[in-house]
């Protein structure tokens, strides 16, 4: 089995999100919220199944991708830059006179295959092309992203018939059922669900009995997968599902949030088509590089049940599952190796990050890949040049992302400074290895500040990972070292409530998130620019919360 290639694709949907910003505040104008909220769906097709050859945009068997919702223009433009069918600089050009880049597609940018101005005529326009395929015998297929507001259009519906009766299974299409349209809630101004009575969107999402846009696609005739549209793994494994069925067209239902990934901008239908202010834009990238996940670590758990540890972390809705791999040698304690990591892993598609705390990982790493595992760390004490080198370029091959663990008492061995920019994980160990339960290691923050810049003088473009004895008090210290991922064995795992230990472990980031942001505002623009970012978080308790850090730190 492949890896997900979950840094890859996660690197690349930061980066085009960081060009939508860009774009949008350049040209004054724009659709962010639209283009957010399918961000990871566009990341899973362009760096992981879709067809494609930026050089040779007609390819005839290329997969053809449609943005039925063609006002997220700055999503797919953004994706198509970093994909490599024009320069990042060309998104500068965004809704300017003679620029390719218009504020919906349009075909006289190559690579573009459908102009996406008028709403619900995308699914029609896709069946004709998965028509011709399969009149032609051609295997590409045809991805379209339809939007929930355009699900208004009666044409959809018209399509959606029509591709059942047709039985088009060349054809998967995504719903992005981010819950806002132009002027207001979809559930407001014409339901898919359940009437929203009431102003507050968060009842939606509470309650999934009130989910309905499936039956109705279901009663059309349609292979219907519903997922949650952030997350990778999710939305691949959906689009190997909808490969795999036979004899009808696929919809998968992503719930998404619009703007998603800047506070601000979530779940807020102001962003569904504004640009944001020159002077946020600064801010708005750094909350993006601030993005974090939570993998807590099973051995913590019952030993002899394993299954069941995953299950809680599933259940508790962890970002990645940390698999400690001891092998009695390396440390002298014995967990499991690759052969659980295979029992474990139909259990959830949540990604396996495997940390390998072994003498030779070189010896068994096919075995880790062929078990499942998506991301896998080796520790720099049992690698060198060569045989790292052979470990980075086989995960690579296999779309298992690369991590580097260093213990407390070990310094990046110069070696290692090479293979910085492609590196995806940085572990450095906050424990010495060998058991869960262990107290952090405070010289690990004066660590960190000494690794910065040497991490950034080496283009290290990855991410950190706080490894050992990471608790509540601590978070948000191994957060403001540069950690961006956080294992939790014996605060999370140890604890009776998996989900309500993950939920706290992520209320204590995201404050010292919000307080290092506000102090960046500061910093660019005084208190004048802080008021204005408070002034921006006007959806839910999020504006109360944020001003109390700004007093609490004296900002404002
Ligand atoms: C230590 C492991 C850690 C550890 C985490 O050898 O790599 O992942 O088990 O457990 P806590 O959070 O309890 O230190
Ligand atoms: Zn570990």
């Amino acid at each position: 089995m492949l890896g997900l290639n979950y840094y890859h694709i996660k690197k690349n949907i930061l980066q085009a999100r960081k060009l939508v910003i860009k774009s949008t505040s350049l040209a004054g104008s724009g659709h962010p919220g639209g283009s957010f909220s399918m961000a990871e769906i566009l990341g899973c097709l362009f760096y992981k199944h879709l067809r494609f050859d930026p050089k040779n945009p007609t390819w005839e068997d290329r997969d053809r991708l449609v943005l039925s919702k063609g006002h997220a223009s700055p999503g797919l433009f953004s994706n198509m830059a970093v994909a490599g069918y024009f320069p990042e600089s060309e998104l500068e050009t965004l809704r300017k006179f003679e620029s390719r880049l218009q504020g919906h597609p349009d075909l006289k940018c190559p690579g573009v295959e459908f102009c996406g101005g008028s709403l619900g005529t995308g699914l029609s326009y896709s069946i004709g092309i998965a028509l011709a395929a399969k009149i032609d015998n051609k295997s590409h297929h045809v991805y379209t992203i339809i939007g929930d507001g355009e699900s208004d259009e009666g044409q959809i519906w018209e399509a959606a018939m029509t591709a059942a009766k047709y039985k088009l299974d060349n054809l998967t299409v995504f719903l992005d059922r981010n819950f806002i349209q132009q002027d207001s809630y979809t559930e407001q101004v014409m339901p898919l669900d359940e009437e929203l009575i009431g102003d507050d969107i968060s009842e939606m999402w509470k309650d999934a009995s009130r989910w309905k846009t499936g039956d109705k696609w279901r009663s059309f005739g349609w292979n219907v997968l519903e997922i949650d549209g952030h997350r990778i793994e999710q939305i691949d494994g959906a689009i190997k599902k909808a490969n795999q069925t036979k004899g009808v067209p696929t919809i998968i239902i992503c719930r998404t949030i619009k703007g998603n990934a800047v506070e601000h901008m979530e779940d807020n239908p102001q962003w569904h088509g504004k640009a944001p202010d020159l002077d946020i834009v600064p801010l708005i990238n750094l909350e993006l590089d601030a993005q974090f996940m939570i993998a807590p670590s099973i051995i913590a758990g019952d030993m002899t049940n394993l299954e069941n540890e995953v299950k809680r972390c599933v259940n508790g809705r962890a970002d990645y599952i940390h698999l400690d791999v001891m092998d009695g040698h390396f440390v002298p304690a014995k967990t499991f190796d690759y052969n659980k990591i295979k029992e474990l892993r139909p259990l959830t598609l949540i990604p396996f990050d495997a940390h390998l705390m072994i003498s030779q990982p070189l010896r068994h790493l096919r075995d880790y890949v062929d078990a499942g595992s998506d991301i896998i760390t080796v520790h720099a004490e049992v690698c060198d040049e060569s045989s790292f080198g052979e470990i980075s370029d086989v995960l690579k091959q296999n779309q298992v992302s690369v991590g580097l663990a260093i213990n407390p008492e070990t310094d990046l061995p110069p070696w290692s400074y090479q293979f910085l920019p492609k590196l995806d994980q940085l572990i450095v160990m906050s424990v010495v290895p060998g058991k869960s339960g262990q107290k952090y290691i405070p010289e690990t923050h004066e660590k960190m500040r000494y690794l910065d810049p040497i991490l950034k003088e080496n283009n290290f473009r990855g991410y950190i990972e706080a490894d050992g004895g990471v608790n509540l008090e601590n978070v948000g210290s191994c957060y403001a070292d540069g950690a961006r991922s956080f294992v939790g064995g014996s605060a999370i795992i140890g604890q009776h409530n998996v989900r309500e230990a993950i939920r706290e472990f992520r209320h204590k980031v995201l404050r010292r998130r919000r307080k290092n942001l506000l102090e960046q505002a500061h910093k660019f623009g005084g208190s004048e620019l802080v008021n204005k970012w408070i002034g921006l978080h006007v959806v839910g308790k999020k504006k109360e919360k944020i001003t109390k850090i700004a007093q609490e730190e004296g900002l404002i």
